[in-house]
């Protein structure tokens, strides 16, 4: 059939002004509704939903193929704006003031009933959304984020492009490049039982780009990673991927906070104030047990294990005389504290390592529990003074290794403000967290591991410690934290080559290994290599907190489920034999 149509609006775009305008438009058919004489539609397009009336006094033929429309039919027609009766406006639809009166119908297809109404509100399980993810996408509640997507991807381009930046595409068939997650793996045909690895990140070519004097550079950019999954996790996911020649810390951080101020002010109007504060890593554990801590709320973490020190009670005092610590939190708004709640919640420290959790009640006349009465008064007192508890609260103490500690506390602080309804949605808490440790030590394989990845820079002052204390070496590396989700990293890199060797031989990694993995970075470290770093900031993280939306799936046109499947077209799934011949490979389970 050919178009025998010209569109002239958007349905959702109608209002009041288009009033007596002759309009043709396109849609779906949202709802049909026959009121004796008149058929109503709510005609929908990616703008909204504007009502559609088909009179037979006005054209009898499309009324009569307006009998024959159903859910989700494409259909074309077009018709004069008119004002709707007063009694009949809805203010719900932004459209709601007028309707569109049909003088021609054109059916444009056909559909079958879909498994879920389109509705913004759906309680289609997210299998069936994703298997029928088109379906899913007619819904306005999902289609604005894409609005929001558009918009960012467009404020960051010319962010970039105002500055200087290239944006400089890196290959995708490559080399693993080291970010802590396992590769994907392509095989290859041409050389057969070798594999590419699909980038975890950019970061390698985004360092050689430097050395190749591009001196700033950024891409938006697909990375893909196969980790277990979660809300805030994709195995292919995007970056806005960053590096410069000449620069410090300072001037990356500058950098991000500016882009930033950018995404917001393009999408939601909103000015972000700058300069965002920030944290040192040690800061960030020690008051709220996270390297990503949500800012938007209280119950920080309180040391108190020097009080703890002057109480009886056993459990304070063997975890100090251990070498540990004693921190707690007070909880508000817990109206009781029952023995069922009490042993979940010791159940819930015990998956941090944690092995309990004691608490004490703070009322209106002092400090009760099964524990006080280890404890002088005096002392209660100046626990409750150092935490900052009302009358109402709940003090929870968690005494052990202060690694321990922190993990348990930061997670049943969150747990609790989530429980507690403590959160305020409607707030940003951004924050940086610097000063991370270079290193971290990695007890079953007995050997240092990087923070990072393994071309971040110690700081400085930090160098005299490499041979000594490795373990107490942090890095010029950065963290962009909004609402407790790590939004963006990055770090100064090295760009010596003896240093770079250095590190690798304190991460065990032999000259051999390194050469192998690594060898074509440390040459290109050898011949020149400008003083550069960068950052990367999680893309769909950034518009999941943007769009207010729970997952990254729900800002990610064709996601992953769970567990890594695309629902829609069953993807990963087996191949043809002859494939696999090809390649020189052979499937074995077992
Ligand atoms: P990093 O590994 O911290 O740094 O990644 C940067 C940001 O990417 C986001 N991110 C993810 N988003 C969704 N799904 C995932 N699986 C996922 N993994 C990471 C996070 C994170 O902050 N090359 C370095 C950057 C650099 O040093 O310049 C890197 O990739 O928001
Ligand atoms: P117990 O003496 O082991 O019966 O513990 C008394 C109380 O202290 C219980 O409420 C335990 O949950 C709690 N508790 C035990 N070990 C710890 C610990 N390491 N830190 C905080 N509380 C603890």
């Amino acid at each position: 059939m050919t178009v025998s149509y010209k569109r002239t609006n958007y349905c959702g775009e109608l209002r009041a002004e288009h009033v007596n305008k002759t309009v043709t438009l396109a849609g779906w058919v949202q709802r049909r509704r026959d009121h004796g004489n008149l058929i109503f539609i709510d005609l929908r397009d990616r703008a909204g939903i504007v009502q559609v009336v088909f009179n037979p006094q006005v054209d009898p033929v499309s009324h009569d193929l307006a009998q024959k429309l159903r859910n989700e039919y494409v259909m074309a027609l077009s018709g004069t704006v008119r004002l709707r009766p007063k009694d009949a406006v809805n203010p719900r639809l932004a459209t709601g003031e007028v309707e569109v009166y049909a003088c021609s119908l054109d059916i444009l297809s056909q559909a079958a009933t879909p498994p879920f109404a389109i509705e913004d509100e759906t309680d289609a399980s997210e299998d069936i959304r994703l298997k029928y993810r088109y379906l899913d996408l007619r819904r306005s509640s999902i289609q604005k984020n894409f609005f929001i997507r558009h918009r960012a991807t467009i404020a960051v381009r010319n962010y970039f492009d105002k500055l200087g930046f290239l944006e400089i595409e890196t290959p995708f068939l490559t080399k693993s490049t080291p970010e802590g997650a396992r590769d994907f793996l392509v095989p290859s045909r041409l050389s057969r039982g070798e594999f590419y690895a699909l980038p975890q990140s950019p970061q390698l070519f985004k360092q050689i780009l430097m050395v190749a004097g591009m001196d700033k550079y950024f891409q938006i950019v697909k990375c893909f990673r196969d980790e277990d999954l979660r809300a805030d996790r994709q195995p292919e996911f995007t970056q806005i991927d960053v590096e410069m020649s000449f620069v410090t810390r300072e001037d990356i951080i500058s950098l991000a906070e500016g882009m930033m101020v950018e995404i917001y002010r393009s999408t939601l109007g909103i000015d972000l104030p700058t300069p965002i504060p920030r944290l040192s890593y040690a800061e960030a554990m020690s008051r709220f047990g996270k390297d990503a801590p949500d800012l938007r709320f209280g119950m920080e973490l309180k040391d108190v294990s020097d009080l703890a020190a002057r109480t009886e009670f056993k459990v304070f005092k063997s975890a100090l005389e251990s070498g540990g610590c004693v921190k707690a939190i007070a909880v508000s708004g817990m109206k009781e504290f029952p023995r069922s709640r009490q042993d979940e919640l010791v159940d819930y420290v015990k998956v941090f390592a944690a092995k309990g959790l004691a608490w004490l009640h703070h009322t209106p006349s002092g400090l009760t529990s099964p524990i006080a009465k280890f404890i002088d008064e005096g002392i209660l007192r100046e626990i409750a003074t150092r935490i900052g508890s009302n009358a109402g609260d709940y003090i929870m103490f968690v005494a052990d290794k202060p690694k321990v500690a922190h993990d348990a506390l930061g997670n049943l602080r969150l747990k609790l403000a989530r429980e507690l309804g403590l959160i305020p949605a409607d707030k940003l808490a951004f924050t940086w967290v610097l000063d991370f440790p270079l290193f971290h030590y990695n007890d079953e394989e007995q050997r240092l591991e990087s923070e990072h990845h393994p071309f971040t820079s110690p700081l400085p002052e930090d160098l005299p410690l490499l041979d000594k204390d490795p373990l107490k070496v942090r890095a010029q590396a950065y963290d962009l934290v909004l609402n407790g989700t790590e939004i963006g990293g990055g770090s100064i890199r090295i760009h010596d080559s003896e240093l770079q060797t250095k590190i690798f031989a304190l991460l065990n990694i032999g000259e051999t290994d390194a050469r192998q993995k690594f060898g074509f970075l440390l040459d290109a470290l050898s011949y020149g290599a400008p003083p550069h770093g960068g950052i990367a900031m999680g893309f769909d993280r950034i518009i999941m907190l943007l769009c207010g939306a729970t997952s990254i799936r729900d800002v990610i046109g064709f996601p992953k489920t769970q567990k890594g499947i695309c629902a829609m077209t069953d993807a990963p799934s087996p191949v043809d034999l002859k494939q696999l011949r090809e390649l020189g490979i052979k499937v074995d389970l077992g």
